[in-house]
């Protein structure tokens, strides 16, 4: 085995739940000694992180090996003490991380361990990224991380003549497990006006709760909505939610909002889903007029029973 596939594994490790440590983020490693994996570790919720899980299985025994990581060991006191203590009193000599931590108070894991000695390699490694994308973007800009979820016909329309949804039910459920995985869901007045949907998580498990749900508009409300009202300049909604500790929102339209976010550079990512069906007519397209063109990267497109879905980074995390 090489580094490639040593930092794989590592990436294995979180891939299985990325959310695992949430609020958190999740890490992995692995310790490899001559060659051979002699300890595995992710992070635990409200527990230890990932070096550690890994390094109390084989403590006073890994001198002279090397620790793959999915991001840089920390170098501060949080609620636990400094993975770059741990590495240095193991004896480790070499650190291979997949991605720096954009914590600035924790920050500088790698700077700290090669000025004492260890030689260290940062693997730039854009699913090490990804698969910390809310928290990241919730530390980095303190505000919440953004996705714009859409459905559309092939003809790019958000609306269909005479139907309730565009896409077929594998879609759906799909949409639902999103809204498990996300701090919040919003949309609109204009989609309140016109659907009132309830935009919670249903028929899936929700191990972190079901997600606030957000209307942002003048209002009114209809009576009865359980859905809270966002009347502020987005940037400070954004940077209020953040404070109250929403680390990730799913936009769920309609376009007038999530052109305003995109003008604004608040969208980080697209999740378009693509029916195959014509709308033929008129109406409302999943993207309006924009104040200037927006290049995406990190292109992915799946299939979701009979629909196409597109995923792409507008801010790459
Ligand atoms: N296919 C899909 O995935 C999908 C998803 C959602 C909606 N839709 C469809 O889209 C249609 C509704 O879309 P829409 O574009 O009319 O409505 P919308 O984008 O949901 O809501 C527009 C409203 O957002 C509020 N808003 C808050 N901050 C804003 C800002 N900075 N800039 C602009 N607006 C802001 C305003 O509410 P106030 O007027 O209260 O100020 C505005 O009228 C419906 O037909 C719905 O069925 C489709």
């Amino acid at each position: 085995m090489h580094d490639a596939a040593f930092l794989e594994r590592a990436l294995a490790l979180v891939r299985a739940d990325p959310l695992r440590a949430y609020p958190k983020p999740t890490v992995g490693a692995v310790v490899v000694v001559n060659g051979e994996v002699v300890a595995e570790g992710v992070t635990e919720k409200g527990g230890r992180h990932g070096e550690v899980v890994a390094l109390d299985q084989v403590a006073g025994k890994v001198a002279g090996g090397t620790i793959y990581v999915t991001m840089e060991p920390c170098s501060h006191w949080g609620t636990t003490p400094p993975c770059t203590e741990r590495v240095l009193a193991e004896g480790l000599t070499r650190v291979v991380a997949a991605s720096l931590d954009p914590n600035p108070e924790a920050a500088g894991g790698l700077d700290y361990l090669r000025e004492r000695g260890v030689t260290v390699e940062s693997v730039d490694c854009f699913e090490a990224r990804a698969l910390s994308e809310a928290w990241r973007t919730f530390v980095a800009k303190r505000r919440p991380f953004v996705a714009y979820k859409v459905a559309t016909t092939l003809d790019g329309h958000v609306t269909l003549p005479g139907e309730r949804w565009i896409t077929g039910e594998a879609s759906r459920r799909l949409v639902h497990e999103l809204r498990a995985c996300y701090d919040a869901v919003a949309v609109g007045m204009g989609t309140v006006r016109a659907d009132a949907p309830r935009l919670d998580a249903r028929d899936v498990p929700t191990p972190h709760g079901q997600p606030r749900r957000l209307a942002f508009g003048r209002g009114p409300l209809p009576e009865g909505s359980e859905l809270e009202l966002c009347t502020g300049p987005l940037a400070d909604e954004l940077a209020r939610l953040a404070s109250e500790g929403v680390q990730s929102i799913l936009l769920e339209g309609g376009p007038t909002l999530a052109g305003a976010f995109l003008d604004a550079g608040l969208v980080d990512k697209v999740l378009l889903f693509v029916a195959p069906v014509l709308n033929g007519g008129d109406g409302p397209t999943a993207f309006p007029r924009l104040g200037s063109v927006a290049r995406l990267s990190n292109l992915a497109v799946s299939r979701i029973g009979d629909d196409a879905l597109i995923e792409a980074y507008v801010n790459a995390p």
